[in-house]
């Protein structure tokens, strides 16, 4: 294994990917490598393309169900880049920084706008990539730049140049290293009562404390998944350890001791359910690995 010999720093053989999953769900990661650095991160995305072995990246494993047993291919995991810098109404934040104690770290400073996204679980690197967000906002509209470090010089790039789009970006399959967010000066105070209160509001219509891998399907257009799998009456349907959340009907939970196949053949039921009841079919918003 040349990869481990040469980053013995940060590679860890066989680690178990459930633990790094919300779902609490998955298999071994034969190869786990934890940059500490944009530079470092380059130099094993220069080394990975290099011997052209493919790879694949994991952010905070809050959009993912890991149905393999085993993922033989290198896994990038950004846990050790979580460092912030604020700079005036600018804070430079590396990818793997949790989304939760960055908006929390902002509004302490004083700085608003990620508030917006309280109680979006995952992390900053994947709130840009994914563009997160609900109802209060949206993370790409609050994106000033994006470094990258895929293996050439780390580079920055300005948010002009990126396209966000519904729960997606121009960044996907892009590694980014770290964020810079352009967010407003205004009262500790005023940014804690809401967030405060948009986490109130989520913790009343989303199992937030739950293993889950947030919304399953996406919102087919003009209509709601939640809605339509809630009127199928849907909620609390079980397979194994997976359940349709009664709170609710577009997350599916870990209930205890789920199987990656039991939160498949869920899918699969509910998205034949709405396809006979509806016509209609559900996309997936979920990764599988
Ligand atoms: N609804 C039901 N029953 C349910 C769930 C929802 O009738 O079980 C109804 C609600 O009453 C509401 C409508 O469906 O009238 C929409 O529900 P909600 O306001 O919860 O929004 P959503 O469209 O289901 C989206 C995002 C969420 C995000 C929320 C809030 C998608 C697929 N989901 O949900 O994102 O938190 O808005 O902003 O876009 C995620 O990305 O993982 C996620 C949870």
């Amino acid at each position: 294994m040349l990869l481990t010999k040469t980053f013995s720093d940060i590679v860890a053989a066989d680690a178990p990917l459930a633990r790094m999953t919300l779902f609490g769900i998955g298999g071994i990661a034969r190869q786990l490598i934890q940059p500490r650095s944009a530079e470092e991160m380059s130099e094993v995305i220069a080394f990975l393309h290099e011997t052209g072995e493919p790879f694949r990246m994991l952010g905070g494993g809050t959009n993912l169900l890991v149905k393999s047993n085993e993922i033989a291919e290198p896994i990038l995991h950004l846990g050790r880049m979580r460092s912030m810098r604020i700079d005036g109404e600018c804070v430079y934040v590396e990818a793997g920084m949790p989304l939760g104690r960055c908006v929390t770290a902002c509004g302490e400073a004083g700085l608003a706008g990620l508030e917006a996204l309280a109680g979006v679980p995952g992390t900053v690197g994947g709130a840009a990539v994914m563009n997160a967000g609900g109802r209060h906002g949206n993370f790409g509209g609050m994106v000033k730049a994006v470094t990258l470090a895929d293996g050439a010089q780390v580079r920055t790039i300005p948010a002009e140049a990126i396209s966000f789009g519904y729960r997606t970006s121009s960044l996907r399959g892009v590694a980014v290293a770290a964020v810079t967010l352009a967010l407003k000066r205004e009262s500790q105070e005023k940014i804690a009562e809401r967030r405060v209160a948009i986490l109130a509001e989520k913790r009343r219509g989303q199992p937030l404390g739950a293993r889950s891998a947030g919304c399953v399907f996406k919102n087919p257009p003009g209509a709601q998944a939640g809605r339509l799998i809630d009127e199928a009456g849907l909620k609390g349907e079980r397979i194994g350890g997976a359940l349709v959340s009664p709170l609710h009907a577009n997350f599916i939970v870990n209930a205890g001791g789920a199987t990656a196949d039991d939160v498949l053949r869920l899918i699969e039921m509910v998205r034949k359910k709405i396809n006979e009841k509806f016509n209609l079919s559900l996309e997936l918003e979920i990764e599988i690995w």
